[in-house]
């Protein structure tokens, strides 16, 4: 009997800020690591589903209809398979916020709970604030929330926030979430600014590390393959190897700053 897989929230209502990259590349991670790992694309831009060449509407065919079959599409790397997102998912997501409470909010939970042969979920969700969304936060067992450090990233943090107290009030409870500061060029002062920010007003959920700033990130994307792949030597690969290693060791981390 296959238990639950794990799931792995990567969301942040602000866009650009290195919520695919951080998705695509922890998936990577643990597939290379032996683990069955399943990217859900839940963003309608499918920038996820795009990095890999994938497309389809399995995703929303599962998600609408629970009877309908969950067939995951392999990428290149060995154990890692995809849900791909299609712009038919904008429409589930502009769906009124009443829905947010009933059932199209479960529907990635209840998507999860009918998988076989997975041991780990890694959602891609979209920039926007809405019932994909909720989805993703209902679902996870953990948040991964990457933000930039620039003073409107920061209030994007702090709004987050605010959307997982209302969840939280509804649900009862909250998945514990991991801040990670992503493209950081830690020779501007701005980005040492930000990150203390951060520090002060989130404490232990953030990351005690950063994803520095590299363009070989882009490079990897350009090419489809994840940065472990193309530049395991590179200082990006290096960092989010200690991130993957971070958030598989840890207990939970405090909610709380
Ligand atoms: N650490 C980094 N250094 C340099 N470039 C990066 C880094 N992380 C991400 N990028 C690049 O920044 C752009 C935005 O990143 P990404 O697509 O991961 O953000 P996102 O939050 O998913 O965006 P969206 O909200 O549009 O879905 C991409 O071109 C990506 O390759
Ligand atoms: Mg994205």
């Amino acid at each position: 009997m296959n238990a639950r897989p794990q799931v792995w929230s990567v969301t942040n209502q602000k866009g650009g800020v290195g919520k695919t990259t951080t998705a695509v590349t922890l998936a990577g991670l643990h597939a290379l690591d032996g683990k069955r790992c399943l990217i859900v694309d839940l963003d309608p831009h499918a920038s996820a589903s795009e990095y890999f060449g994938l497309s389809g509407t399995t995703l929303f065919d599962a998600l609408q209809n629970p009877a309908a079959p969950i067939v995951p599409l392999t990428t290149s790397i060995p154990g890692l398979t995809l849900l791909p997102a299609c712009s038919e998912l904008a429409a589930l997501g502009n769906k009124s916020g009443a829905a947010a409470g009933g059932a199209t909010g479960l529907a990635l939970k209840r998507l999860v709970d009918r998988l076989t042969d997975i041991d780990i979920v890694i959602v891609d969700g979209p920039p926007t604030l809405g019932v994909l969304m909720i989805n993703v936060i209902v679902a996870a067992d953990r948040m991964i929330v990457p933000t930039l450090t620039d003073p409107l990233a920061l209030r994007g943090v702090a709004s987050l926030d605010q959307t997982l107290k209302q969840i939280e009030r509804s649900l009862g409870h909250r998945a514990p979430w991991t801040i990670v500061a992503t493209q950081v060029d830690r020779r501007t002062r701005s980005a040492h600014e930000g990150y203390s920010a951060l520090e002060q007003q989130w404490g232990t959920a953030l990351w005690d590390e950063y994803i520095p700033m590299d363009t070989q990130l882009r490079e990897a994307s350009a090419r489809g393959q994840v940065i472990e792949q193309f530049a395991p030597d590179s200082r990006a690969a290096r960092a989010y190897r200690h991130l993957y290693r971070h958030l598989t060791t840890q207990t939970a981390p405090g909610n709380r700053p």
